[in-house]
């Protein structure tokens, strides 16, 4: 057989999916696991496409099977794993060749394996890659950072293997260094907010209205013909609607309450806050999960307080609907605030028209929004959504809705950390005389810090009373 047009490293789900991905598009795959068998048995089961895969559970052979200048995908668990690939990788590559990490890796680790493999000869990309197993398998969203040089020699194959939209290809490079990965986290963390969202207004539904799994999923696949159109909402039909084979109940209804999380969505909030920027939905939606794992402090949170009254709300579900439009506006607005801000710290000139165009399709927050999205971002100039023409308009709009749940929420005892932190920071942003000129003479009171005036330019220090000790 002729050598192999790319190789990729660890067969896990998203690996062998990408794999057999390539092969489809009619590239020769290379593949290589650390357990032999699974190269045998993924090489069994490539069916009509095995004429393009190939592998080896041994690397050195695995390196052999491969064109020069060779190109290495690994797809194995973040973090040291990927660190163990590429030491072992290194000696048997050649100047020229790269080193492409699919994982959902920290940033952080990418900037640093760009400069441990500085001055090597061989190149590396930190790509994000969104869909889970299906877009894997069918094509994914993909996030390209790196040098230019080397994307080129990735481009076809990774463009061929990305999802379309409307004929367009949901892969781009977006910038230097660590700037794939970076938009990968922050994906990854309006994924959380958006997820949390949805499962705020099910609440709502189901505690506040009093309405069975089934009847929530009737109204989110309703939703999901209207402007909330999107990947998220049409699952959540779904799994509002399976049923437990075993004892006849809705699944939903017998899931465990507590959410797990890989660290994604934590980072984009660690980004934000070292940043300085607000994203208080991300935030919100990664405590939201903290506290879901604390399922035993929560029953006995609820026999200390009592359980919320069910079923007294009142509020349509039209409102239900717009707020979380709005809800979801906000989010966005802090997801893609939190990207433009790490563009400018890290040089990076990311396009947020672009990215929001590459997440059309693929990936796991997939939507029509994100057309309206790109749409925006490539006629303004606005970093901040919520002053972009259309999503003003938009805003205006739901505002009310989103206020309307937020309040309902409160009064009936649900908590909606999500939806509650979207009003804040719209409320906050359209706020033009907010309340911590308190906070700054509060801080010059105990610590000189001093404050700014807004009569006068300069910096100003009161002569504040001296307090004695009580
Ligand atoms: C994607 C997903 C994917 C994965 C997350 C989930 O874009 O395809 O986001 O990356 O599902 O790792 O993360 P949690 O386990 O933290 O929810």
């Amino acid at each position: 057989m002729t050598q192999a047009d790319i190789g990729l490293i660890g067969l896990g789900v998203m690996g062998e999916n990408l794999a057999l991905n390539i092969a489809d598009n009619g590239y020769k795959v290379a593949v290589y696991n650390r357990t032999a068998s699974k190269v045998d048995a993924f090489l069994e089961s490539a069916g009509d496409l095995a004429g393009n895969v190939m592998g080896s559970g041994d690397l050195a052979a695995f390196v052999g099977m491969l064109k020069a200048p060779r190109s290495v995908i690994v797809m194995v668990k973040a973090g040291e794993p990927v660190d163990a690939v590429i030491a072992e990788l290194r000696p048997l590559l050649e100047k020229g060749d790269v080193i492409i990490d699919a994982g959902n890796a920290n940033y952080h680790d990418t900037v640093r394996r760009f400069a441990e493999l500085d001055g090597s000869g061989i190149g590396f990309l930190g790509i994000g890659v969104s869909g889970g197993e299906e877009g894997a398998r069918h094509g994914p969203s993909i996030m390209v950072g790196g040098s230019q040089a080397e994307w080129k020699n990735a481009e076809a194959v990774l463009t061929a293997i990305s999802a379309k939209f409307d004929g367009e290809p949901c892969c781009a490079y977006l910038g230097t260094g660590g700037a794939g990965h970076f938009v990968k986290t922050i994906h990854n963390g309006i994924e959380y907010a958006d997820m949390q969202m949805i499962a705020e207004i099910y609440g709502v539904m189901r505690d506040g209205l009093g309405m069975s799994a089934s009847e929530c999923a009737k109204v989110f696949n309703d939703w999901n013909a209207g402007p909330l159109d999107s990947y998220l909402i049409e699952i959540t039909g779904h799994v509002l609607d399976a049923v437990d084979e075993a004892s006849g109940q809705p699944l939903v209804d017998i899931i465990l309450d507590s959410a797990g999380q890989k660290g994604t969505g934590r980072w984009s909030a660690i980004e934000a806050l070292n940043m300085g920027v607000s994203a208080t939905t991300i935030e919100g939606a990664v405590a939201a999960r903290s506290i879901s794992s604390m399922k035993t402090e929560r029953i006995e949170g609820e026999k200390l307080y009592g359980a919320a009254a069910k079923g007294k709300a009142t509020i349509s579900l039209e409102t239900l609907e717009k707020a979380l439009l709005a809800g979801k506006i906000a989010a966005y607005a802090q997801g893609f605030a939190v990207m433009a801000k790490a563009s400018e710290e890290n040089g990076w000139n990311l396009p947020l028209d672009v990215i929001a165009k590459i997440w059309r399709a693929g990936c796991i927050i997939r939507s029509r929004f994100l057309d309206q999205i790109s749409q925006s971002f490539a006629s303004g100039t606005a970093a901040n959504l919520l002053t972009q023409p259309a999503f003003v308009e938009l805003m205006k709009e739901c505002n009310g809705a989103l206020r309307a749940v937020v309040a309902t929420c409160a009064v009936n005892e649900m908590p909606a950390p999500c939806l509650s932190s979207a009003l804040a920071y719209f409320d906050a942003y359209r706020q033009a005389n907010g309340t911590t000129n308190l906070t700054q003479g509060q801080r010059d009171f105990f610590g000189a810090h001093g404050f700014k005036r807004i009569d006068r330019e300069g910096d100003f220090h009161h002569k504040w009373p001296s307090l004695v000790a009580k």
